[in-house]
């Protein structure tokens, strides 16, 4: 029985295996409609969710299964001071598969240690995001044709952006990619990630506080929202949450085939003027979503 925590526990085949799968879905979606008759998904989330809880919830209805869950704290038995782990051990008795989001780093993988079923981490504090990950190497497939020779960069809160983190750590296993890392100095990405995942394998990154000087560079701009649920104080998410708003006017010095990502929700920091440029992929992504999630279930639940 295996979990997904980190999208660093995926091999790069792997990886492309559920690319292939969800290619296959999107292609074939009535193959798919019964392959997890039967089974049950528990999405157990302790923070907001839209498209992750919901994309999750579709993913296991399109495959024939069904689904349980809490869509927050509040409404669930952590509120009275349940543990997490008592919890995953008592769901894991009710369901096939666990989708958790929590607002502690480490919990899903607490949970996975507890559970006697597979564990996804839907997103963890301001650590990780694997299946957002996979959801944007969908995407940048699909866009590019390929996951390798790439320059991407990263922009806004790379902080405390779970995403950017799992999605750094999945594309510095491909050959020739390039990162420019553009936040304010105190949203750099954090030193751990750093050092383990960039330097420790001498990959070619910048990092600069000036979109403007990356852009004609760029093959994929991936646009992050800052994450005021993880701030110490409002007088600093006020003060940096309009460092970065992507505007038709910023985009003159980008390349033509530019593919712009956002692991959404958008706040302000992509103008609505840029929606219907081709070069827009953020709510196709969203889409994308649903279709690599069925494949995690899939591999999770060794559904052939
Ligand atoms: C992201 C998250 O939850 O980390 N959202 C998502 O899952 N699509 C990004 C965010 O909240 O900014």
């Amino acid at each position: 029985m295996r979990s997904l925590i980190d999208i660093q526990e995926l091999s790069v085949q792997e990886i492309d295996e559920l690319i292939a799968v969800a290619n296959d879905i999107i292609a074939h979606p009535d193959d798919y409609r019964e392959k997890c008759r039967y089974k049950k998904l528990a999405t157990l989330f302790f923070e907001p969710s839209t498209r992750t809880r919901l994309s999750f919830e579709a993913a296991m209805y399109e495959l024939g299964g069904q689904v349980l869950g809490f869509s927050e704290a509040q409404s669930s038995s952590a509120a009275k001071g349940e543990s997490v782990a008592d919890t995953v051990r008592v769901v894991s008795g009710y369901a096939d598969i666990i989708a958790m989001r929590h607002p502690k780093e480490g919990a899903p993988l607490v949970a996975s240690m507890h559970a006697t079923v597979p564990v996804i981490n839907a997103g963890d504090g301001g650590h990780l995001h694997p299946t957002q990950t996979l959801t944007d190497l969908l995407t940048i497939s699909r866009e590019k044709g390929r996951l390798s020779d790439l320059t991407i960069g990263f922009c806004g809160d790379l902080k405390f952006g779970r995403t950017v983190h799992s999605l750094i750590a999945a594309m510095a296993r491909y050959p020739g990619v390039k990162f420019a890392l553009v936040s304010p100095i105190e949203l750099k990405l954090p030193s751990y990630v750093k050092k383990e995942i960039l330097q420790s394998r001498g990959l070619p990154y910048v990092q600069t506080t000036d979109l403007n000087s990356v852009m004609p560079e760029l093959d994929i701009l991936y646009m992050t929202r800052v994450q005021r649920e993880r701030f110490f104080n409002e007088e600093d998410y006020l003060r940096l949450k309009d460092s970065y708003i992507l505007t038709p006017e910023k985009l003159q010095n980008a390349k033509a085939d530019l593919s712009i990502l956002h692991p959404l929700p958008r706040v302000n920091e992509i103008s609505t003027a840029i929606d219907s440029d081709p070069r827009a992929c953020y709510f196709r992504q969203a889409l994308y979503g649903k279709f690599i999630r069925m494949a995690l279930i899939l591999k999770l639940l060794e559904v052939k």
